[in-house]
């Protein structure tokens, strides 16, 4: 095929090929032209990031779960990896410098490539992610030995779609996790293993409640935000049914700040009036309000308050909050957001069927022997973990029967199986069904009984 062919292929197509190839391909494709470095840099081509195996020359983009990687990837005796990959890249710069001292022959294959795992990271979190970080759902970070906080706090900063982090087995510590939270990362967690992670304390589990809580924005593909998924405050002191700010809501199609923001009462005894999201008409209606239906153009939502003494299908067409959106008028309907005209109908919202919670379905903590019984409260608040299945506590050993009761009160969807704490805990939820520390025969992983 000759290049002017491959150069006349419309976009969808150059994208669907690049589909084919693999993260280092990707790379010398975005440096052909602007168009193939736009395309190479898809989103979509990046959901995977797994630098320790592209460290080691192995450029898949499918991952593998924890095991998987323990069967490739041994520690020696100093902690460094041993396995050898003759086709590796191996760059030579690295080892010149060594070689200049004459004792190049004295420093290891395997911190050689940890230096060179460094790098990728390094270069990873700095130039790649900030890039592509918005379609990266999974990153692969296990048993790294080239990772450092900054570069894990960078790379959470800017991957708010990030479904699955494995970083066990590595040395960050609470400084990495102030990341969650970084532009909406963690919401959608599903899978988060921090097996090993010795230096978290509970200050990382508390900034991981609030972030994998946090309620989901919905966006539209050109990124401009329409709606919010849960109740919270509002600016002007009433509870506003989403997370986008009052604020943001009162601009105009063109980004300019409306007016500020005035909740007007539709009746005295209304409980709820409730987004008309009208900013271009015929916007589909989606998440909070739970029913809803097309109206002259404009999606309608209902009020989504059990304690109305209205009909909960009763349609309240909102004074609005920020424009006209009452009447007939659809020109002069600008965006909105839910208002809950009385803080008591706000309390009486189930927050859970708003999709407030957390959708964190497998945690491992094992061996994170810092955390606490206040690290295992923050977990059970904010909605709780209503979907998580496996929870591995093995080695936590300064929680109690309280925190492991507490926090299993508030996962209702808990595989008994796959619940793990220390055997000595002998007041523990679940007592003859949950399964015990998984740490007893592991020498990497901290256990009380290390020794015995
Ligand atoms: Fe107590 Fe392992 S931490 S048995």
């Amino acid at each position: 095929v000759s290049q002017d062919k491959i150069a006349g292929l419309p976009s969808e197509v150059l994208l669907q090929i690049f589909s084919y190839l693999n993260p280092k391909e990707l790379c010398r494709c975005a440096q052909v032209n602007s168009q193939w470095s736009q395309l190479a840099m898809d989103g979509a081509l990046w959901k995977n990031i797994l630098p320790v195996r592209w460290a080691q020359g192995d450029w898949s983009s499918v991952p593998t779960n924890s095991e998987d990687v323990e069967d490739i990837v041994q520690d020696d005796d100093e902690g460094t990896y041993v396995t050898v990959d003759e086709d590796a890249d191996f760059d030579e710069s690295e080892s010149s410098g060594y070689s200049d001292e004459r004792d190049s022959y004295e420093v290891s294959r395997s911190v050689l490539r940890i230096r060179r795992e460094a790098k990728m990271l390094d270069g990873i979190s700095k130039y790649l992610i900030p890039m592509v970080g918005r379609g990266v759902e999974t990153l692969m970070l296990s048993q790294s030995k080239g990772l450092n906080n900054a570069v894990v706090y960078r790379l959470l900063s800017n991957t708010p779609n990030l479904k699955h982090l494995d970083l066990s087995l590595t040395k960050v510590s609470d400084i990495a996790f102030k990341g969650f939270g970084k532009n909406g990362t963690g919401k959608h967690l599903k899978y988060l293993n921090l097996t090993g992670c010795t230096s978290m304390t509970d200050a990382t589990l508390k900034r991981l409640s609030l972030a994998i809580s946090a309620p989901l924005v919905n966006e539209e593909p050109n990124g401009e935000t329409i709606e919010g998924q849960s109740c919270s405050r509002g600016g002007c002191g009433r509870y506003s049914c989403g997370v986008i700010s009052i604020d943001e809501l009162s601009k105009d199609k063109n980004g300019k700040p409306k007016s500020q923001c005035a909740i007007r009462t539709v009746s005295s005894d209304s409980y709820a009036v409730h987004l008309n999201h009208t900013g271009q008409g015929t916007r589909p209606g989606a998440g909070l309000c739970r029913t809803g239906r097309q109206r002259g153009g404009v999606h309608e939502r209902h009020s989504v308050c059990q304690g109305s003494s209205r009909a909960p299908d009763t349609s309240y067409r909102t004074e609005s909050c920020c424009g006209s959106v009452n009447g007939s008028d659809d020109a002069h309907r600008t965006s909105c957001c839910d208002i809950l005209i009385s803080d008591r109908s706000c309390e009486s919202i189930d927050h859970q069927t708003v999709n407030q919670s957390s959708r964190l379905e497998f945690l491992s903590l094992a061996g994170c022997y810092k955390i606490t019984d206040a690290g295992l409260r923050y977990l059970a608040t904010n909605g709780g973990q209503r979907h998580l299945k496996h929870l591995d506590l093995s080695g936590c050993a300064n929680v109690t029967s309280a925190g492991l009761n507490q926090l299993a009160a508030a996962c209702p969807s808990l595989d008994h199986e796959e619940f793990f704490y220390c055997d000595n805990i002998s007041e523990g939820p679940y007592a003859n069904t949950a399964s015990g520390c998984q740490n007893l025969q592991c020498k990497h992983l901290v256990c009380c009984r290390s020794g015995e």
